[in-house]
C-alpha cells in the first residue's frame, strides 16, 4: 500500500492502522457456512482484517459458548493484533424466563394454523424435505445461553472489545469495563443511541438503512450526523453502504471516525460465504436487498426470496423476536438441508451492486482507504481545482 495513511481517534483507541472494522455478522442455521460454526466472519476474515490494520470483529450471535472459545482462539493464532467479539442481547432475554419462552413457542402449532398451512404448500411447491429444527435453533434466545455466551467472550482474553447489534444491557457494559474491555454499540437511530450512551458504551456504531442484516428506516447521510451531535464526545462509526473509497470518505466527512463494513467482506475470499452464495450476491444489483421480517422477526435486509415474497403476499405479519424464529424453524431447516443456495436467507445489504468480485480481505480493505485517502487529499474529488 502506498505511504498515504487514513488515521483518526479511534485507531488510537484500540490500536489499529486503519479506521475500517469488518462488522460482527452472526449467521442462522440454514444460511451458508463453510466452517464448524454459524457466522458470516469466519476466523481467518476476522484475523485478515486486523492483520491487513482494520478491526476485525467475530459475529458470534448463534456460536456455542465452546465454539466462541474454539475459535477466539483459532483468532488468535492467526493474528496478534486487535479483534472483537459480537454477540446478540435482545430485551427478550432480560424480560423474560425460558419458561415463558417456551410455554409461547409450544402453542404455535395452535395459535398459528395458517402458518402451517403456507409452509406445508412452501414445501410441496418447491420440494422441500420435512424436516424438524434441532434444539440449537433456539438457543440463542435462552437468556441462561446468552449469558453463557457472554461469559465465553468476556472470559478469552485477546479480544479486546465486545460488540452488540441487537440490544444493548447495562449490566453487559459494566461487566465488560469490568473485565477491561471495550463495549460497542450498533444503534439505528437517536434515542437507541442516547440510551447505549447512557448505559455508559465506548463507541456507537450508527448504522443506515441500506445495511444487510436487522436495519432501522433512517439512511446512513442523515443518521451518521444525528448521532455524532447526540452522544458527543463518544466516538462514532458510520455502518450502512460502505463498500469502496468514495463511501469510506462520505462517513468520515459525515463526522464518524470509522467505518464498520458488512456486505463488502461478506464476498472476500476468507468469508464463511460459499461460492454460491457470494455468486449470487455479485450477481445481485442494489434493489436485489429487501427488508423482510419472516426470517427473524425484526426488519431485516436479505437478498430477495420467493418464499418470503409469497409469505408477504399472503398478507402474514411478524409475530416479533423471537417467536417468528421459532414459527419459521422447521421451514429454514427443511430449506438447509435441500441445499437450494436460492432459497436461503441471504441478509446483505444495498451495497451488493458495487461489489467487483472476490478478493482477499487485505485488498478490499486496501482498496478502500487508498480511494478514500485520494478523496480526502482532493486529488479524486469531483471538483475542478481552485474552486474551493
Ligand atoms: C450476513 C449478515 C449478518 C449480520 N449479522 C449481524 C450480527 O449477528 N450482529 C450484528 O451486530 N450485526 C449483524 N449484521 C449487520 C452488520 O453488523 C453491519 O451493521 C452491516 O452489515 C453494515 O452494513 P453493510 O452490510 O452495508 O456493510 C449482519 C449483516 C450481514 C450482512
Amino acid at each position: 500500500m502506498a505511504e498515504k495513511t487514513l488515521h483518526t481517534k479511534i485507531c488510537d483507541l484500540l490500536g489499529i492502522k486503519y479506521p475500517v472494522f469488518l462488522a460482527g455478522m452472526g449467521a442462522i442455521p440454514g444460511m451458508p457456512r463453510t466452517g464448524k460454526y454459524y457466522t458470516g466472519t469466519s476466523p481467518e476474515l476476522v484475523a485478515a482484517v486486523s492483520n491487513a490494520g482494520g478491526f476485525g470483529v467475530f459475529g458470534a450471535a448463534v456460536v456455542p459458548p465452546e465454539g466462541i472459545e474454539e475459535e477466539v482462539a483459532k483468532i488468535r493464532s492467526l493474528t496478534s493484533k486487535p479483534f472483537g467479539v459480537d454477540l446478540m442481547f435482545p430485551a427478550v432475554v432480560d424480560q423474560k424466563t425460558q419458561d415463558e419462552i417456551s410455554k409461547t413457542k409450544e402453542s404455535l402449532p395452535t395459535t398459528q394454523k395458517e402458518f402451517y398451512i403456507f409452509a406445508n404448500r412452501m414445501r410441496e411447491k418447491y420440494g422441500l424435505p420435512k424436516v424438524k429444527a434441532p434444539d440449537y435453533f433456539y438457543n440463542t434466545w435462552d437468556p441462561a445461553y446468552v449469558r453463557k455466551q457472554f461469559d465465553a467472550a468476556l472470559e478469552a482474553k485477546a479480544p479486546v472489545a465486545i460488540c452488540s447489534g441487537v440490544g444493548t444491557s447495562k449490566w453487559a457494559v459494566d461487566r465488560i469495563h469490568e473485565a477491561g474491555k471495550l463495549s460497542v454499540s450498533l444503534i439505528g437511530n437517536t434515542r437507541q443511541a442516547k440510551r447505549v450512551a447512557e448505559m455508559g458504551t465506548d463507541i456507537v456504531v450508527a448504522q443506515g438503512t441500506e445495511a444487510g442484516g436487522h436495519t432501522g428506516r433512517i439512511g446512513t447521510l442523515t443518521l451518521v450526523p444525528q448521532v455524532v451531535d447526540c452522544v458527543s464526545p463518544i466516538p462514532v462509526v458510520a455502518a450502512g453502504g460502505i463498500g469502496d473509497g468514495r463511501t469510506l470518505a462520505a462517513v468520515l466527512a459525515l463526522g464518524a471516525v470509522g467505518a464498520w463494513v458488512g456486505t463488502a467482506f461478506l464476498i472476500s475470499s476468507e468469508s464463511s460465504f460459499t461460492d454460491a452464495q457470494k455468486e449470487r450476491l455479485l450477481r445481485a444489483n442494489e434493489e436485489g436487498a429487501r427488508i423482510t421480517t419472516m426470517f427473524t422477526g425484526k426488519t431485516c435486509r436479505a437478498q430477495r426470496n420467493p418464499i418470503a415474497e409469497e409469505w408477504e403476499r399472503m398478507g402474514f405479519k411478524s409475530l416479533g423476536m423471537p417467536l417468528q424464529s421459532f414459527l419459521v424453524a422447521d421451514m429454514i431447516a427443511s430449506i438447509e438441508k435441500a441445499g437450494k443456495p436460492e432459497l436461503c436467507f441471504l441478509p446483505s445489504g444495498q451495497v451488493v451492486g458495487m461489489l467487483k468480485g472476490v478478493r482477499p480481505a487485505r485488498e478490499i480493505l486496501e482498496d478502500m482507504v487508498q480511494g478514500a485517502v485520494n478523496i480526502l487529499k482532493q486529488d479524486a474529488l469531483n471538483i475542478p481545482a481552485g474552486v474551493v
